[in-house]
C-alpha cells in the first residue's frame, strides 16, 4: 500500500446528491478537498461552509481557499472541525501576515498549507516554509475542474522535494492516471483529483490507480 494520499475534490461531484458522492468515495479516499472559490481570486464561485454542514463523513476536510481574504474565512471551516486549510500565496505577500495566519490556523486545531499556481516562483514562500504543514502546487490555473494537466509544474515540485524531503506536497489540476504517475514521480504524496475520480466508472478503483496501488 502506496504512502500516498488521495483527496477527491468535490468541485466536480454532483452537487445535487453530495451525501451519496462523497460516500461513494469515504471508504477508499483518504482526504476530501473542498475547493472554496470566490469569484474575485478565481473567475469561478462554488461553494462555502454551510454546503458542509450536513454533510456526513469521516473522511478529512482539507479546504482549498481560492479567495481573496483567507483570513476571515477560515473561522467557519474551523468550526466544521476541517483537517487541513490551504490558503494562496498570491493573496497575502507579507510574511508576518502569513505567519499570523498559519498560527491562526494552527490555534483552530487544523494544519496549514499554502498553495501556488503555475506561475507562481517557489521562492514565493521562502518566508514561511517552515511555518506550513502543506505546500500545494497547482497544476492548473485555479477556478475549475476538467483542465489540461500543466507539465511545467512538476520541476517546482523536483526542487521541493529535493529542498524538504519530509514535506507534505499536494498537486491539484488535471490529475489522472497519467499525469499521477509523473506527479508522484516528481515528489508529490498527496494528490487531489474531481474529474478523474468523480466522472470514473468505478471511483473506488481510480483511486488505489491513482495512488499507485492497482
Ligand atoms: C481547480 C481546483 C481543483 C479541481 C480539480 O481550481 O482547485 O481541485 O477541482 O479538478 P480536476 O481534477 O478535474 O482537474
Amino acid at each position: 500500500m502506496s504512502n500516498i494520499l488521495i483527496a477527491p475534490s468535490i468541485l466536480s461531484a454532483d452537487l445535487a446528491h453530495l451525501q451519496e458522492d462523497v460516500d461513494s468515495v469515504s471508504k477508499d479516499a483518504d482526504w476530501l478537498q473542498v475547493d472554496v472559490m470566490d469569484g474575485h481570486f478565481v473567475p469561478n464561485l462554488s461553494f462555502g461552509a454551510p454546503v458542509l454542514k450536513n454533510l456526513k463523513t469521516k473522511l478529512p476536510l482539507d479546504i482549498h481557499l481560492m479567495v481573496e481574504n483567507p483570513e476571515e474565512r477560515i473561522e467557519e471551516f474551523l468550526e466544521l472541525h476541517a483537517s487541513n486549510i490551504t490558503f494562496h500565496a498570491e493573496v497575502i505577500e507579507d510574511a508576518t501576515s502569513r505567519k499570523a495566519l498559519i498560527a491562526a490556523i494552527h490555534d483552530g486545531g487544523a494544519t496549514a498549507g499554502i498553495a501556488l499556481k503555475p506561475g507562481t516562483v517557489l521562492s514565493a514562500i521562502d518566508d514561511c516554509i517552515n511555518d506550513v504543514d502543506l505546500v500545494l502546487i497547482m497544476s492548473v490555473e485555479p477556478g475549475f475542474g476538467g483542465q489540461e494537466f500543466i507539465k511545467d509544474v512538476l520541476k517546482k515540485v523536483r526542487a521541493l522535494r529535493e529542498k524538504f524531503p519530509a514535506l507534505m506536497i499536494q498537486m491539484d489540476g488535471g490529475i489522472n492516471e497519467e499525469t499521477a504517475k509523473l506527479c508522484i514521480e516528481a515528489g508529490a504524496n498527496n494528490l487531489v483529483a474531481g474529474s478523474a475520480i468523480f466522472k470514473a466508472k468505478n471511483r473506488a478503483d481510480m483511486i488505489k490507480k491513482l495512488r499507485g496501488d492497482s
